[in-house]
């Protein structure tokens, strides 16, 4: 079968499109004929090998070559005491490693998998797993009226974090890249800060909730922007921040009872299925960037890494 390959961290062009063979579902594993898979900032990691968690599959090198987490597709054949999913039945679902999505067929355990809700195409449920469940975690708890600010919202994630947090009723403070400030603006912020102009943690006592997907402040400086009571979540960033919020997040801003943390959020198929009820009901959707086709996988590498996208980028497997 045709798949992605990236035998080694590095930038874009080290990805290139090979011949592997057709995984065969141990028991409890179900085949997916990949239809649609999207990328996100966690791919671009994995690419890179950097921060350091993104080696975790593999120090020198990933221990599986075939990237991308975020798949949806058709059930070819299911392994032994899998009674959940039957061939033909429309799935999608997060990756466990985050590896493998980027082929023509992948098998995996079905725990995180969702049935794919027939109103959605391939493209837009391959596009909600991961986005979705990292939104769906880091506005629970938001309140109407709640001032809420989501740094590095202009990326594969950032949409629906927007698009919940406005959906709970909250005032929204979206930061990127300054020449996205149109499209934070289109995808529901009520202001964007571009992240060269200005910087938000100087705003003090001005929020409610900071939401941080690429966190690089320390813990002490990030507490002053929140108001009293507020919290701040880092999702993602630099590694040695990720420590300090962990080591230093609980006494940061202890005495106004601020709570700066690192939110985890866990693959859940539950997530992903509330998540997507959402989308379904048309309360929020997922951002698609660009489509493109398998052959041009190294192409949505570089996009990805580029920066350059607005929301997700996806690939369709024919
Ligand atoms: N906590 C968990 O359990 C968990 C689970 C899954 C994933 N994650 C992490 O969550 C993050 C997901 O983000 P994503 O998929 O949305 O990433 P993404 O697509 O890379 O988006 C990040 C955005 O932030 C922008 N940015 C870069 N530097 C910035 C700065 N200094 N200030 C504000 N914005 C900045 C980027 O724009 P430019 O690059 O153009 O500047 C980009 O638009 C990843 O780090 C991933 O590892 C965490």
């Amino acid at each position: 079968m045709r798949a992605v390959i990236q035998d080694r961290y590095g930038s874009p062009d080290i990805v290139v499109l090979g011949e592997i063979p057709e995984p065969v579902p141990a028991a409890g594993e179900v085949l997916i004929k990949v239809r649609a898979a999207s990328l996100n900032g966690s791919d671009r990691e994995n690419l890179a090998g950097s921060p350091f968690y993104a080696r975790l599959g593999g120090l020198r090198r990933p221990r599986r070559p075939v990237p991308g987490s975020d798949v949806a597709g058709v059930v070819e054949a299911v392994g032994d005491g899998v009674a959940e999913y039957g061939p033909g039945d429309e799935v999608f679902g997060e990756l466990l490693g985050y590896r493998g999505a980027l082929a023509e067929y992948v098998a995996t355990p079905p725990k995180l998998l969702a049935r794919k809700p027939p109103s959605l195409s391939f493209v837009d449920a391959a596009a909600i797993p991961q986005a979705g469940c990292i939104a769906y975690r880091a506005t629970q708890g938001v309140q109407e009226g709640d001032a809420v600010l989501v740094n590095g919202a202009g990326g594969a994630g950032g949409a629906l974090v927007v698009a919940l947090a406005k959906r709970l009723g909250a005032e929204v403070t979206a930061v990127d890249r300054a020449d996205k400030a149109d499209y934070l603006r289109q995808i529901g912020a009520d202001e964007a800060i571009g992240y060269e102009d200005e910087d938000w943690a100087d705003r003090r006592g001005s929020y409610d909730r900071v939401i941080d997907l690429v966190g690089h402040r320390s813990p002490y400086r990030v507490q002053r922007a929140l108001k009293p009571g507020g919290a701040y979540l880092m999702v993602g960033g630099h590694a040695r921040i990720l420590l300090a919020v962990l080591i230093a997040g609980p006494t940061a801003g202890w005495r106004a009872k601020k709570r700066v943390r690192v939110l985890a959020v866990p693959q859940s198929r539950a997530d992903l299925e509330a998540v997507t009820a959402l989308v379904v009901a048309g309360a929020v959707a997922p951002v698609i960037d660009r489509v493109f086709p398998l052959a041009e996988a190294p192409a949505a590498f570089a996009r990805l890494a580029s920066g350059d996208n607005r929301g997700k980028v996806v690939i369709e497997v024919p």
